[in-house]
């Protein structure tokens, strides 16, 4: 049975579709867009109980999860909130426990990225309760008298459920070049050798997982993902323009400093807010915006030699 839901601020902002990166059909395809989106703005306001027969007092003993459904694939689906009920007892406390408890037990049709568990490999990124978190580190909020909300990465095509298509994100990623990139010849199997200073500079940029939780994130990035690398794929540049051993970095500051792959960011900081690795992308924003001013002004120096 479908009910609406009150807390209509708590609607997730995605597309409710996919992108069909191969398709030649430009028309079929936004038509396709624009109305599984309107479908989906028609009726994500629902919620289907998982188990109706549940009674008021089991449910008053257990954690609500209200978690995003919907499969773009199925054109008699629709976009909707499913109501699963657990036993915080009987799972450990994170919010990917609760989601795996719900895939083992309830319905194996639930559709989500995981991996490591332990935070490292960046694919269980989605907005628990709100916020863009790593479900395998973000602990469930305890208070059984509110239901927790999981859905998708805000803005982002849905593939499937808590699925999304990162398939920009990662070209965005490839566009800056993510490896060291050197003009002088390798000395035989010698190492590249950093200073200690020099290897500071790479700590707290190292360690980004790529989950794209800020940039989804970034209100910039939700209105330009088509040309705004947005504060992940940023700071990564930043972290190859700052590394001592890379010899492209004027090149790197060049290719930046086009068009607005980087000045789009108003600076407000949800990226290093949202960030589950406990990162500072806007900083490293901040730096990389202020290398890129110093880069233009030597070249119109050296231009006016
Ligand atoms: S500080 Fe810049 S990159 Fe970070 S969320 Fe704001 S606009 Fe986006
Ligand atoms: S900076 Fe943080 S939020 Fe952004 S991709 Fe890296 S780990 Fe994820
Ligand atoms: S499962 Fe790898 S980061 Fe969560």
């Amino acid at each position: 049975m479908l009910q609406r839901l009150s807390a209509v601020i708590r609607r997730p902002m995605f597309w409710h579709g996919t992108h069909h990166h191969d398709s030649n059909d430009a028309t079929k395809r936004l038509f396709d867009t624009v109305s599984s989106t309107v479908k989906g703005i028609q009726q994500i306001n629902y919620v289907v109980e998982h188990d109706p027969k549940l009674t008021a007092e089991e449910k008053s003993k257990m954690k609500q999860f209200l978690i995003y459904r919907y499969d773009p694939a199925d054109e008699n689906d629709f976009p909707k909130y499913v109501s699963y009920y657990v036993d915080l007892k009987k799972i450990p406390p994170m919010y990917l426990d609760a989601l795996l408890y719900i895939k083992d037990n309830y319905d194996s049709s639930l559709s989500l990225r995981r991996s490591c568990r332990e935070g490292i490999c960046g694919s269980c990124s989605m907005n628990c309760n709100g916020l863009h978190k790593l479900a395998c580190i973000h602990a469930i909020d305890t208070d059984l008298t509110q239901p927790a909300y999981i859905t998708p990465l805000g803005h982002m095509f849905v593939v499937k459920d808590l699925v999304v298509d990162m398939t920009n994100f990662y070209t965005q990623y490839k566009t800056i070049d993510p490896y060291l990139k050197r003009k002088t010849p390798k000395e035989g199997n010698k190492e590249y050798i950093q200073s200690v200073e020099d290897r500071k500079l790479l700590d707290g940029l190292y360690e980004c997982v790529l989950c794209a939780c800020c940039s989804t994130s970034c209100p910039s990035y939700w209105w330009h993902p088509d040309r705004y690398l947005g504060p992940a794929v940023l700071m990564q540049a930043y972290r190859w323009i700052v590394d001592s051993r890379d010899e492209y970095t004027d090149e790197r500051l060049e290719k930046l400093a086009e068009d607005v792959k980087v000045e789009d960011c108003q600076n407000i900081g949800m990226c290093s807010f949202t960030c589950p690795k406990g990162l500072d992308p806007q900083r490293s924003m901040n730096h990389l915006m202020k290398l890129i001013e110093e880069y233009k002004e030597r070249k119109i120096a050296s231009a006016t030699l």
